[in-house]
This record gives structure tokens, sequence and C-alpha cells, in this order.
């Protein structure tokens, strides 16, 4: 049994960590501050974990939060393209100065190790074939720039001040609990939201823009492994299921499950988005034994079922 902090644990990814952590024994910690997490998705584990409502921009709730801790998983973020468009400050701070006071805190604390939720927005445009990560970054928004820092600090941190860190790429990341809602909503669950109430989904674009869309599984998994191996010294590891599927290829597979035949609505492209992601996976499976466990087209069915029940 391991003592665990999970940043953000009431945001989407975190709190799937949370209850996996949760059921495999460990004795869990959450840092939130709540702005897109949601109790609700502590509920099932409220009464067996230590809750810090708190936020990462205080150096002193840093601290509070990493006292006694062995391990950090650092999912807390404003997470959002978008959102850093609109206004890059509010992620700026959260993003780039939060994971700096976290890094302290778990300096100070003789924390063993921090695993980064990265961005795979980082490698921004370069090229249209899988994402490696000796590939030069190019972020393109400011939330790109903030996720990419982040990890050169992990790396920092790690080389001087013993720190054993890793940084996760996520690609795309899917399932239950995504927030369907609002102008910052993910594709996934706006896309699926909008088609089981009859509705065209808003596409940004012509819809041919690929991603590496990744079931939320593989991202515990790959987590649940990056506390695992014996030992981390600041890598870059891409999570991701090594497949690009475009976005309109998203909306068919999402009317051919539902029996529908809606057409998506085609607006201008959204400033700061990239046009193709898709990643190379051999990293992970070299560094950390990785394997996606569940792939697109099952966590595409999986994930619409619950956007049936809020539907
Ligand atoms: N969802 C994806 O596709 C994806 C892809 C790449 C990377 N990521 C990264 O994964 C992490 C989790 O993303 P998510 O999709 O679960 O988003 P989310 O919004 O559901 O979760 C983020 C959590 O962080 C909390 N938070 C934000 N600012 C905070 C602060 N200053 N102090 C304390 N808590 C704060 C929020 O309340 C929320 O619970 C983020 O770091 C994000 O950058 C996500």
């Amino acid at each position: 049994m391991a003592r665990v902090l999970v940043t953000g644990g009431a945001g989407f990814i975190g709190a799937h960590l949370v209850e996996r952590l949760v059921a495999d024994g460990h004795q869990v910690r959450v840092l939130d501050n709540f702005s897109t997490g949601r109790r609700s998705n502590l509920d099932a584990v409220r009464d067996r974990i230590e809750l810090h409502e708190a936020d990462l921009r205080d150096p002193a709730a840093c601290d509070r939060a990493c006292r006694d801790i062995e391990y950090v998983l650092h999912e807390a973020a404003v997470p959002s393209v978008p959102k850093s468009v609109a206004a890059p400050r509010d992620s700026h701070e959260a993003n780039i100065d939060g994971t700096f006071n976290l890094l302290q805190a778990a300096v100070a604390r003789k924390v063993r190790r921090v695993v980064y939720a990265a961005s795979s927005s980082a490698y921004g445009e370069g090229t249209e074939g899988p994402k490696h990560e000796e590939l030069c970054p190019g972020p393109l928004s400011p939330y790109a720039v903030q996720k990419l820092t982040g990890e050169h600090y992990l790396r920092a941190f790690c080389t001087c001040f013993g720190l054993e860190t890793m940084s996760l790429r996520y690609f795309n990341v899917f399932g239950a609990r995504q927030n369907p809602a609002g102008e910052y909503a993910a594709a996934i669950p706006a896309f699926a939201t909008a088609l089981l109430r009859g509705q065209s989904p808003t596409v940004f674009g012509d819809g041919e823009q690929t991603r590496d869309f990744t079931y939320i599984d593989n991202v515990v998994h790959a987590n649940m492994l990056a506390l695992q191996v014996p030992r981390t010294a600041g890598e870059v590891v891409n999570v991701a299921t090594g497949q690009r599927v475009s976005v309109n290829a998203v909306i068919a597979q999402l009317n051919e499950l539902l029996g529908t035949r809606i057409a998506a609505r085609h607006v201008a492209p959204r400033p700061g988005d990239i046009r193709h992601s898709w990643a190379d996976i051999s990293a992970a499976r070299r560094l950390l034994g990785y394997e996606p466990i569940v792939g697109f087209a099952e966590g595409l069915a999986r994930a619409l079922e619950y956007y049936r029940t809020l539907v």
C-alpha cells in the first residue's frame, strides 16, 4: 500500500485514478479546487479518501497536501486550449505556477515520485505521421506552452533535486464523467450528447482533422504502470492508442451506434487547434510495458452508454 496524492482528483481523469487507487488498497489524498472538478465524481470513494479542497496556486496548500506522501499523480490544471486563448493568465497561473508550487512542496516533503499529466498539444503541427517523443515540440497555444513547461520543470526537478518524475503525454482522452456541457467541452462528449438529443454536432473546420482518441482505461493503466516501474528520471512518454481517427469518422461511428443519420454543422476552425495528432507509443511499451487495453471503437461504445444516462 502506498500513500498517493492525486491533484485534480475531482476531475474527469483524476477521479478515475482515485477510484482505481482506492480499489487497489492505496491510501489516497485529493487536492482540488473544484473549478472544473465535481464533488459527485468522488461520491463512490468519499469516505475512503482524504480531501483537501485547496488551490495549487497556494504554496502552503501544496505543502500540506504533500505531507507524508510517497507518490503524486499531478492531474490538476485548467485543461483547455480555447480557455487558454480566452484567458491565458488564468491557465498560466494554474498550469505553470501551480505545477512549480507542487514540485517545490514535493521536494521539501521528500515525496518519492511525481507523475504528470502532460499533453500531446506540446507537439504542435510538426509531422502528419505518428508523433514520437524525440520530435522538437512546437506548442501552438498558451495551454500547450504551459503543459510543455511543466514537463521541463519535472525533468529539472529530477536532475537538480533528485525527485523521481515522469511526464505522460496524454492524447485526447475520453470516457465517462468527461463534461459534455459548455463551449469548452471536448469533442466526443459534445458530439455524443448532441446526437443523443437529435441535434447536429458542431465541428470546428472540415472534420478531416485526426486525433488519437484514447479511452480513459488506457490512461489509468499507464499511470498505474508509471507508479510501479522501479525508477523514473524525468522521461516524457506518449499515452495513446497509436491509431488515428478523423472527427468525421467519430461522428459516423456515433451515428451508427445510435442508428441515426444526423449531419454535423461545420463552423470555422479554432485558433490554437492542431490538424493531426497521432501517437507513436513505442516509448510507453519500452519504458512502462504499456499496451492499450481498450481500443477506440469499444471505448466509444462505452462512453456513449454513459452519455445516454445524462440525456
Ligand atoms: N482530457 C484530455 O484529453 C487531456 C489530454 C491531455 C492532457 N490532459 C491533462 O490531464 C489533466 C486532467 O484533465 P481532465 O480532462 O481530467 O480535466 P478536468 O477539468 O476534468 O480536471 C482538472 C481538475 O483540476 C482541478 N483544478 C484546476 N485548477 C486547479 C487549481 N488551481 N488547484 C487545484 N485544482 C485545480 C479542477 O477542479 C479539476 O478537478 C490535466 O492536467 C490536463 O491538462 C487531459
